[in-house]
């Protein structure tokens, strides 16, 4: 499929988007493994939020569907039962890297894989922990999906995170939750923390203290009914729209804006853009709060380090609006990138080429030069939902129609994107 982009002279208007993605997952896997009925609102309706959902059905969890309510019937930590067939994570890392902690410890043998470009995924960086907390895995060529997981009763371990990888943080969480004692992992550069305030709300001991973040093992989880906060990660695509075209003002309301995840309004509001949060309040654990954007000019900015770890979602649409910007964007130590959906520093690239945007590529990032116009181009999505999204919202900003590619593909994290945009469009 083709979708045909306009360009729009303004974005305004006021939405509230979907249920963030990573929280959908955890609330997801650990609803599973809890004892009780567990009602989780607002759940993620994208297809990679639902594969989790259909990997914890598949070993027995019943799962009720009404729209974005989502009601799970929790088996309890040792009732899951071993599925009839290959596990289907379909395109979502975080659900074949989260979920292999609490199949690697389980008293059966269970096979997860998903698509093409699940398939290319490095594994290696959850296998390793998980071996040495006594699973058995096989995987594809020794690194890649699908894996073969041979549960064992589970060792606890002290393990130091090799990558800035939330998901890898969270597989070894989840196997700590079988082990017969505490499991500690250690990260150097802290990553989003939604699995562990979503293992306290489920009744689980979790500490965390500087980087230092443990588990007590054999922990009874307990249903718990939560609400998952707007995915701010999709905002993302908003923000930068209205940072894009003058005259835009969107509201965006209900968004998570957990800490480690919000350093996005920091890093534009460092740039000049003129944001606001509104109506801050806690719930479950999670910050939720109203944003409110109005176009200004931005400056650009350089990301590095642990900025560049803390945003490793937003690059490809931080790129576009680099290009827009006064001084351009900068971006280092993003090499992990290159393994995400698809090789996004190489797709970045592509489409900017394409929209006759100058890009200097490196092993670990980009420089974007600002000051740039975007020429209307044949873009392509190449499978991955955040391309997708990114480029159709610089499509807004070209100087005439764009086509995207494979459209489709935002629908793995957000399916209402294309309807919202339109809408804040008219
Ligand atoms: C996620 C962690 C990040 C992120 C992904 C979601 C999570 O991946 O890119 O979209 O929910 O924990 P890594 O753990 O590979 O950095």
């Amino acid at each position: 499929m083709i979708e045909t982009i306009h360009p729009v002279s303004a974005l305004r208007g006021t939405v509230r988007l979907p249920g963030d993605k990573s929280i959908s997952h955890r609330y997801g896997m650990l609803a599973s493994i809890a004892e009780g009925t567990s009602v989780i609102s607002n759940y993620s309706s994208g297809a990679d939020c639902h594969s989790t959902l259909g990997c914890m059905q598949a070993m027995g969890a019943r799962i009720e569907k009404n729209g974005t309510e989502i009601t799970i019937h929790g088996v309890g930590r040792e009732g899951l039962q071993a599925p009839a067939a290959m596990l289907d994570a379909g395109n979502s890392g975080s659900t074949i890297r989260m979920l292999s902690g609490i199949l690697a410890a389980q008293p059966f043998v269970s096979k997860i894989g998903g698509d093409e470009s699940l398939s290319k995924r490095p594994m290696a960086r959850i296998m390793k922990p998980l071996a040495e907390m006594g699973a058995a895995i096989d995987a594809q060529d020794g690194k890649f999906p699908p894996l073969t997981i041979h549960g064992a009763t589970l060792r606890p371990i002290d393990y130091t995170l090799p990558v800035a990888s939330a998901q890898v943080k969270s597989c070894v969480l989840f196997a700590g939750i079988y082990a017969d004692g505490k499991t500690i992992v250690r990260e150097p550069i802290v990553t989003r923390d939604h699995s562990e305030i979503a293992l306290r709300e489920f009744g689980a001991e979790v500490e965390s203290r500087r980087g230092e973040i443990s588990i007590a093992g054999r922990a009874a989880l307990k249903a718990k009914n939560l609400t998952v906060p707007g995915d701010l990660s999709s905002a993302a695509f908003f923000l930068v729209a209205a940072l894009l075209r003058p005259g835009s003002r969107i509201a965006i309301q209900g968004v998570g804006l957990n800490p480690t995840r919000s350093s996005l309004m920091d890093f534009l509001a460092a740039g000049g853009a003129s944001l606001r949060v509104l109506n801050i309040a806690e719930g479950s654990g999670e910050v939720i709060g109203d944003i409110l954007i109005e176009h200004s000019r931005w400056r650009g900015g350089i990301l590095e380090k642990s900025m560049t770890a803390a945003l490793i979602d937003e690059i490809p649409v931080l790129a576009v609006l680099g290009a827009a910007s006064e001084e351009g964007l900068i971006v280092r130590d993003a090499a992990e990138l290159r393994v995400k959906e698809t090789d996004r520093i190489a797709t970045v690239a592509e489409n900017l080429k394409r929209m006759g945007i100058e890009v200097a590529v490196r092993e670990d990032g980009f420089d974007v030069p600002g000051k740039q116009k975007f020429r209307a181009a044949a873009l392509d999505s190449f499978g991955d939902h955040r391309i997708a999204m990114a480029f159709s919202v610089a499509a807004l900003a070209a100087d005439g129609p764009c086509e995207m590619h494979d459209p489709g593909a935002a629908s793995v994290s957000f399916p209402e994107f294309y309807n919202m945009l339109r809408s804040l469009s008219a």
